[in-house]
């Protein structure tokens, strides 16, 4: 295994490359196989996830070719419609294929996800739009199957607007014999991405990106062949990073249009925030202000930058509170940032943040993708040396991050855990 050790103190200055989103490639590589053409898609980023995606489409029966960010998919060889509890395990978003295999070969069985290191998530939203679709789902054995000869057309009404649901809804509705419309759909970027994706491969979806999302089905699909969208979740992540050394960092590549929420609220910290010609640029020349924060869906604060802005929070001026709604525990992150000094009270599902003026380097542990990403920012500033272990959670959803950091002048280096 590896980790990473961090020396802090050092202002980051300079341009950081985003790349493609995660969060947009997963299910757009699932959608391949709604089709038994070939699918390709560009700008994928390197990442474990995008790996354990390519392992289950290949477990499926489909073809997979890697170029260094492309992936192409052939997915008229698929013979399997049985998604294993292994992979799913380890990557929720592994349950993207439900649709897309049971839209095309009237059966699926996805083994349930199981919960996460920071609580249970449910996939009832999920089969509750394969069983308005029309089909037949059951549990056996932990595994979901859903079953259909046909999925017909039918309004879907989620009770909470999931983004992963509201993806293989519309995924399944796209071979669906008539209309199906999406109500209090997901309005995330990716949801947009999904469908002009699946556009491309010749469905006929409206009102992507807006919570009432119209499908009108397809017998058929072709191909698809599109690039990604930049990830907002690394470019946030970057645009702390400035913030918090006090420094100035342009996200490169990325769209402003997707981080308002962020950009509001580093503003709001005392930091500058521009667009330029090539994406985003930060830069702060003195401690935060403490500010309150609360995740909600898109377009409000998104929880997976929730970790990396309590970092700033634990060395600004004045307390905050950070406020999460959309996954009442997710803060493993908490006592990993309390061993680098950080004064963080948590009650429920809100932390009270005092700001200190140092943290002070220690050894710590990354628990998730984001948690990771957050203790690396607080480990920027601190004081000494901080070493982070278990960091194949950060590589699940960033790709090459001590890379890109040091390309700004920061200390991190990768090593073998002894
Ligand atoms: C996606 C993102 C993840 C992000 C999350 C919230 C991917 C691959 N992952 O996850 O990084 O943190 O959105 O922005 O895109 N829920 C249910 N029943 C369901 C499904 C969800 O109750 O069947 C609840 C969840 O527990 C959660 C909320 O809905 O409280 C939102 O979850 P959802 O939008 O589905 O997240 P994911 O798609 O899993």
């Amino acid at each position: 295994m590896d980790r990473f050790v961090v020396r802090g103190g050092r202002a980051l200055s300079g341009a950081i490359p985003v790349g493609g989103a995660k969060n947009a490639a997963l299910p757009i590589m699932a959608a391949a196989l709604l089709s038994p053409a070939t699918s390709r898609a560009r700008g994928v980023p390197k990442l474990n996830d995008v790996e354990t995606m390519v392992r289950l489409l290949e477990i499926l029966g489909a073809r997979v070719s890697r170029g260094e960010h492309e992936v192409v998919i052939d997915a008229s060889s698929v013979n399997s419609v049985t998604a294993p509890y292994d992979l799913v395990r380890t990557m929720r978003a592994s349950f993207y294929v439900l649709g897309p295999l049971l839209a095309r070969f009237g059966r699926a069985r996805v083994s349930l996800p199981g919960g996460c290191a920071w609580g249970p998530r449910p996939v009832d939203l999920h089969i509750e739009a394969m069983k308005a679709l029309g089909a037949r789902v059951s549990i056996e054995h932990g595994d979901v199957i859903a079953e259909a000869e046909r999925l017909r057309g039918a309004e879907i009404v989620f009770r909470i607007p999931s983004v992963g649901a509201t993806g293989n809804a519309m995924m399944a509705a796209c071979l669906a014999q008539g209309t199906t419309v999406i109500e209090n759909a997901a309005r995330e970027p990716e949801m947009p991405a999904l469908a002009a994706y699946l556009n491309g491969m010749g469905a006929k979806i409206e009102g992507a990106g807006t919570s009432r999302i119209l499908i009108e089905g397809v017998a058929s699909l072709g191909g698809g062949d599109d690039a990604i969208i930049p990830d907002r979740i690394e470019a946030g992540t970057f645009l702390v990073a400035g913030a918090i050394t006090r420094g100035r960092v342009e996200a490169v590549g990325a769209d402003p249009s997707h981080l308002g929420a962020l950009m509001s609220l580093l503003r709001e910290a005392g930091a500058t925030v521009e667009t330029t010609l090539r994406g985003v640029a930060v830069s702060m020349d003195r401690r935060p202000h403490a500010v309150d924060v609360a995740t909600a869906v898109y377009p409000g604060f998104p929880t997976d930058l929730q970790a990396q802005i309590m970092a700033l929070l634990a060395v600004s001026e004045g307390t905050g509170t950070v406020t999460e709604t959309i996954y009442y525990d997710r803060f493993t992150h908490v006592p990993e940032l309390q061993r680098l000094g950080a004064d963080i009270r948590l009650e429920g599902n809100a932390a009270s943040v005092r700001g200190v003026p140092s943290l002070f380097g220690a050894r710590v542990m990354s628990t998730d993708i984001r948690a990771s990403a957050g203790l690396i920012l607080a480990a920027l500033v601190a004081e000494g040396s901080t070493a982070i272990s278990r960091i194949y959670h950060i590589d699940r959803g960033y790709e090459a991050i001590e890379e890109k950091l040091r390309g700004a002048g920061a200390d991190i280096r990768r090593e073998r855990e002894t």
